[in-house]
């Protein structure tokens, strides 16, 4: 399959940058919320003839060169029996958040293919509605991450609950991540043998660590989940507030990395060497500014990208307020300018 974005993932030259946008399926297409009005957000995920629906939506829409799975990070922690559920119009909440070693010992050791199988039916049914137009990408959060949202209960600034249980029982934390990566690896298995042709890990929280702890705690299930993904399907670590730990990113098995707008990608290039890919790093705010000033954006952003591999992303994911006509401006203004 020609495809500019497997092409880039594996370092090959294009005659363009390839884009795709962090949860380019969701609330700020109105096509989205046309599905989502009928059916509830988890109901959502678990139908796959309507997650494939709204998967394709911004390959149709926008014109992306790559298709992300519709799912969520943390369907494997309620497949593990922590209780997940969306309250309308708030964020996610564990029934049973997971806090002491006994809880972690409750939590079950799913069948992925039992309890998560809908996620797979959805890559077959988006591969084959794709028919090889753009490659499919499929994802998990990273063990933290997951651990993160299991800990706390839900949605968190500071995430209070997990730190203090990282100072007091790192061996506890590191445990629970052990086991996060253990179903993780099973997980991304299914997706790959259901045709995903590359991997993302989303580590939305690995930047609450300072570099020494994250090396000691995050680092290890991580890696472990890393390395079990087979040689041929391109990995992309997505971390937000990674500038104080590019120089431990850079020697993660994974081909791409990708970060937030924080630091300029020449200015990441410069710290992790001409090797890794990048992808980034538009800020999402910038999309609720005008076409004009995305159009700009996106030519600074493009030359500072231009020392190496680069797919085009934002740094975090699109806002529920963005104009669709904006996000369009966005993808257009990648796909038509010189490589
Ligand atoms: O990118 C895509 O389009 C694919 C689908 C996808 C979703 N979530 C759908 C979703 C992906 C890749 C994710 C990843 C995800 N989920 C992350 C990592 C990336 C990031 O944004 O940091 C995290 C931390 C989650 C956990 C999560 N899911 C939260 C905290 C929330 C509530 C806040 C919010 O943004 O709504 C969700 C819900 C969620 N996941 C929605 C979507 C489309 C909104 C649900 C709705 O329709 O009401």
């Amino acid at each position: 399959m020609h495809s500019r974005f497997l092409q880039t993932c594996r370092g090959e030259p294009t005659d363009r940058r390839p884009v795709w946008l962090m949860r380019q399926a969701g609330r700020y297409l109105p096509e989205y919320r046309a599905v989502r009005d009928k059916t509830s957000f988890l109901e959502l995920c678990a139908t796959p003839e309507l997650a494939a629906k709204v998967t394709l939506q911004p390959v149709d829409l926008l014109g992306v060169d790559a298709a992300i799975i519709f799912a969520d990070i943390l369907l494997p922690l309620d497949a593990m029996g922590a209780g997940l559920s969306f309250a309308k119009g708030d964020g996610p909440r564990f029934e049973h958040p997971i806090r002491s070693r006994e809880d972690i010992q409750a939590l079950v050791r799913p069948d992925v293919h039992a309890s998560l199988g809908y996620v797979f039916e959805t890559v077959r049914l988006v591969r084959a509605e794709l028919n090889g137009r753009v490659p499919v990408i499929g994802f998990a959060g990273s063990p933290w991450t997951l651990a993160a949202y299991a800990v706390e209960g839900g949605v968190s600034q500071a995430f209070p609950e997990l730190l203090r249980w990282s100072y007091e029982d790192p061996q506890a934390v590191r445990q629970l991540l052990d086991l996060i990566a253990e179903v993780s690896v099973e997980y991304l298995h299914g997706q790959i043998e259901a045709g995903a042709q590359a991997i993302q890990i989303f580590d939305t929280w690995g930047g609450l660590l300072s570099a020494r702890r994250w090396r000691e705690i995050a680092l290890p299930a991580l890696s472990r989940m890393l390395e079990s993904i087979p040689g041929e399907v391109p990995r992309i670590f997505y971390m937000r507030g990674s500038a104080h730990l590019l120089d431990v990113l850079r020697t993660l098995p994974i081909e791409v990395l990708s970060v937030d707008w924080r630091m300029p990608l020449d200015e990441v290039r410069q710290q992790v060497g001409p090797e890794l890919v990048l992808q980034g790093n538009l800020d999402p705010c910038a999309l609720l500014a005008s076409p004009d000033v995305i159009r700009a954006e996106v030519e600074e952003l493009l030359a500072r990208g231009r020392g190496g591999g680069h797919i085009v992303n934002l740094g975090h994911g699109i806002l529920p307020p963005t104009p669709p006509a904006n996000a369009k401006a966005f993808v257009d203004a990648v796909q038509s300018a010189a490589p």
